[in-house]
């Protein structure tokens, strides 16, 4: 891929520009899956009797929100970063329509992935929900979340990966409807980009030794519908 579509600028430029479709998009492109799928993640996420989590790239705050939401074992709070300002107003609005408490519970604040403004071992959970693929660096960004994670905390990752879909026509769907559809809804060229840096991305084995490399442990990974999405779990 070319190297500019990875700079943090243009990335937030295009995050930015398909922010008002982002939602209905994510699951209408994926036939209602990519909630199935939030739900999971959120399912597994070490949570309980925790005080705080980061939710890193939250986009429209579906991750964290989904947390305070639906995890009523977690009593804590969630504080949700991104660096496109669109994505991060859809967020705030969210939880402002939510009400109490949740205003009081998540904070959405604008950050770079690859250099976060907390202390180290700050978060008992990070979670990174489509981010990591468009990391400038991705092992720098993986750091970046290793530092500010307690010992023993969990990271939850959900991605797509590089020749992870097991079936063809479900490849080719997502190699060329995907892209059609989200191109042509949001005038952008946002689903090519997609599509390309999902294939260019990491396998899911060499991702999970890439963890291993930083300094995770217990790192598993799960298969989500036909290999479209992973789910990766990895401890500090
Ligand atoms: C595909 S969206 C995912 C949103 C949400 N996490 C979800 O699960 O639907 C990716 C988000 O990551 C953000 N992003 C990408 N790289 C980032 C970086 N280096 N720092 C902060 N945000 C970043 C984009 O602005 C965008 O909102």
């Amino acid at each position: 891929m070319d190297e500019a579509r990875k700079n943090r600028k243009a990335i937030a430029a295009m995050f930015s520009s398909i922010a008002p479709y982002y939602d209905f998009l994510n699951q209408f492109l994926s036939f209602g899956q990519a909630g199935h799928w939030r739900t999971k993640l959120i399912r597994g996420a070490d949570l309980k009797d925790k005080e705080l989590f980061l939710d890193v790239c939250t986009g429209s705050g579906d991750i964290a929100l989904g947390i305070l939401k639906t995890r009523l074992d977690f009593k804590g709070n969630a504080i949700g970063i991104d660096f496109s300002a669109p994505m991060l107003n859809l967020a705030r609005s969210r939880v402002a329509k939510l009400g109490a408490p949740y205003p009081r519970r998540a904070e959405f604040m604008m950050g770079d992935a690859l250099d976060l403004q907390y202390m180290d071992e700050k978060f008992d959970m990070v979670s990174v929900g489509y981010g990591v693929r468009n990391f400038e660096d991705t092992s720098a960004g993986l750091r970046e979340m290793y530092r500010v994670l307690k010992f023993g905390g969990q990271l939850n990752v959900i991605e797509f990966f590089k020749g992870s879909i097991a079936l063809p026509p479900v490849q080719w769907f997502v190699d060329t409807v995907t892209p059609w559809v989200g191109n042509m809804i949001t005038r952008t060229d946002a689903f090519s980009y997609l599509r390309e840096s999902s294939n260019e991305f990491y396998t899911v084995e060499d991702f999970c030794k890439l963890l291993g490399q930083v300094g995770f442990i217990e790192i598993e990974k799960e298969r989500m519908t036909f290999g479209i999405a992973h789910i990766i779990r990895a401890r500090k």
